[in-house]
């Protein structure tokens, strides 16, 4: 009996090690990580390339507006002090995210952290919605990502260490009313990054799902000017409804989008795969 029961306790120490534990403060561990982010001259995607420099990482940026791009990763240079490559073209082009992110490898040596995003698609109802809008939508919020993952993770694989991370939207848990193309095409991600968690898993890449709410970016502002277009309500109205129909009855800032994607690239969310995580205020209405 007394046998037993120590043998019982090796094993629980053994197995889980609960003993062996020491609490050390969130140090996210992401010092000198090489971090993609696409689609990051400004809003969402800017803020997150900045959190991650703030962190210490190399960052590698892109968005089609050269200018705009060159300068935001300047100010992220002598904001943080860390190496930033940067390079204009569009996601939607296979062949220009193989080239992007082979340079990335060839500077940095390596790709740890990508984090796929792109602009949103235009805000219609079905029939407004032409055939080519479909085209475009499936190419810059579901392809693109295909893109990239496809580039990044053998890098990923060879260093047993990797993180990818879509940036995609609220409509991946609630449809919302004349985003049709997003409700719609957003879902192909959820999809694409579970499967890509569960085969790569062994590998040591973790793949999430990073879904904003309304937040305060150029892309909202659009948003807001085509509803007041479509509805007659001015777009400080618009503005006010998203913000009301949060429980924390305000629109998101990008850096709470970007912190959210920080701390799941960071070692401290070593545990977490194949998840959507919303930061949205609360919006979504489901458990
Ligand atoms: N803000 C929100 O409330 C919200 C809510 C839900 C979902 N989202 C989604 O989150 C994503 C980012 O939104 P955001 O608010 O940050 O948008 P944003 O302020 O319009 O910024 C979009 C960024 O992506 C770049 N970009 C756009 N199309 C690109 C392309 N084809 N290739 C390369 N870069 C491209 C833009 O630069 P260039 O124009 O120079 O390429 C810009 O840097 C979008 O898909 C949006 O639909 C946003």
């Amino acid at each position: 009996m007394g046998q037993a029961k120590a043998r019982s306790a090796t094993i629980y120490n053994a197995g889980f090690g609960f003993h062996l534990f020491r609490v050390q403060p969130m140090d996210l561990g992401l010092k000198n990580r090489i971090a993609l982010v696409a689609a990051s001259s400004q809003g969402l995607g800017l803020a997150t390339a900045e959190a991650f420099a703030a962190e210490g990482c190399r960052v590698a940026m892109c968005a089609r507006n050269e200018q705009t791009l060159q300068a935001a990763a300047e100010k992220i240079r002598k904001q943080h002090n860390v190496e930033v490559f940067a390079e204009g073209f569009d996601v939607g082009d296979p062949a220009a995210v193989s080239r992007f992110v082979a340079a990335v490898a060839s500077k940095f040596g390596s790709v740890d952290i990508c984090v796929t995003n792109a602009g949103g698609p235009p805000a219609k109802g079905f029939l407004a919605a032409t055939l080519d809008d479909w085209q475009r939508a499936i190419e810059l919020n579901f392809l693109s990502t295909v893109y990239f993952a496809r580039e990044v993770i053998p890098h990923m694989q060879r260093k047993h260490w990797g993180r990818i991370i879509t940036i995609t939207s609220i409509t991946t848990k609630q449809p919302v009313a004349d985003l049709v193309l997003s409700n719609a095409v957003r879902a192909a991600v959820v999809g694409l990054v579970k499967s890509l968690a569960n085969e790569f898993g062994k590998d040591g890449i973790l793949v999430n799902n990073v879904g904003p709410g309304f937040t305060a970016t150029d892309r909202l502002k659009e948003l807001a000017k085509a509803r007041s277009a479509a509805s007659g309500k001015n777009e400080q109205e618009i503005f006010d409804a998203w913000a009301s129909d949060a429980p924390l009855k305000r629109l998101g800032e990008p850096r709470e989008l970007a912190d959210t994607v920080v701390w799941l690239a960071s070692e401290r969310a070593s545990y977490v795969t194949g998840q959507t995580v919303l930061v949205d205020g609360g919006m979504y209405k489901g458990l």
